[in-house]
């Protein structure tokens, strides 16, 4: 069977890694979390003191760019989990402050190019299932599946809710809200590779799709590109 890119892009909390993963688990392709690849940036910078709520020290980050060195790597049940020089930060990441701190690092041009890079290179043997903002616009034009996520803000908010309720990390439900509309603003109005729809991407709307409705009609796509 032919190899191939699938690009899986949207706004967040969309459910955009639950439906790569599952993609890739399925056919065997490798997942690859580029999401979590701008928040160990942002991890970075905010543990070596580079950001704070207000700035970012955007001179000297981009010196230490290239310190930043972001590996993906199994854990014992199979989860890819994600490494900044060689710690395991999977659980850092997921904190709101490293997300807003990712939104905002990830407007900056010199660390999408670095993470492009980076990007270009785990997919260059293809196989792979790569979820973001710019995958099927910017990392991989050519991406033979290209799919654009989206449900409202308030299901997606939902979604969000209750992720962090189980994790421990319960944060009022307005707040959460706010925040999700303030990363979409950002995403879709930077001026550095915005988020939107490849012209060429399928468009799905999961709002009232249950997980089951979803992999299903995905699974579908693909096997529809590489018969
Ligand atoms: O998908 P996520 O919430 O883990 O992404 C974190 C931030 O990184 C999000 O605000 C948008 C940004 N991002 C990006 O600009 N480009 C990507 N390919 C992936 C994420």
């Amino acid at each position: 069977m032919k190899k191939i890119v699938v690009a899986i892009d949207g706004f967040s909390s969309c459910g955009k890694s639950t439906m790569a993963k599952d993609l890739a688990r399925e056919v065997g392709y490798i997942y690859i979390d580029t999401g979590a690849m701008y928040r160990a940036v942002s991890l970075y910078a905010l543990r070596h003191n580079l950001m704070n709520e207000e700035t970012i020290d955007e001179v000297a980050l981009q010196k230490e760019i290239t310190k930043i060195e972001i590996t993906f790597r199994p854990n014992e049940q199979g989860h890819s989990e994600t490494f900044l020089n060689e710690e395991n930060v999977e659980k850092q990441i997921r904190t709101l402050e490293v997300a807003n701190g990712a939104s905002r690092v990830s407007t900056l041009k010199f660390v999408r190019e670095h993470l492009v890079a980076l990007q270009r290179e785990m997919g260059k043997g293809k196989g792979v299932v790569m979820d973001g903002r710019d995958i099927g616009t910017v990392v991989f034009p050519d991406a033979e599946l290209k799919i654009f996520l989206t449900a409202s803000p308030e299901v997606r908010a939902e979604r969000r809710f209750e992720e962090l309720k189980q994790k421990g990390m319960e944060q009022p439900f307005e707040e959460v809200l706010s925040n999700l509309k303030e990363r979409d603003f950002r995403d879709q109005n930077r001026k550095e590779s915005p988020l939107k729809q490849a012209e060429d991407a399928l468009l799905l709307d999961n709002s009232t799709l249950t997980l089951q409705e979803q992999t299903d009609w995905l699974l579908a796509r693909f096997q529809e590109k590489t018969k």
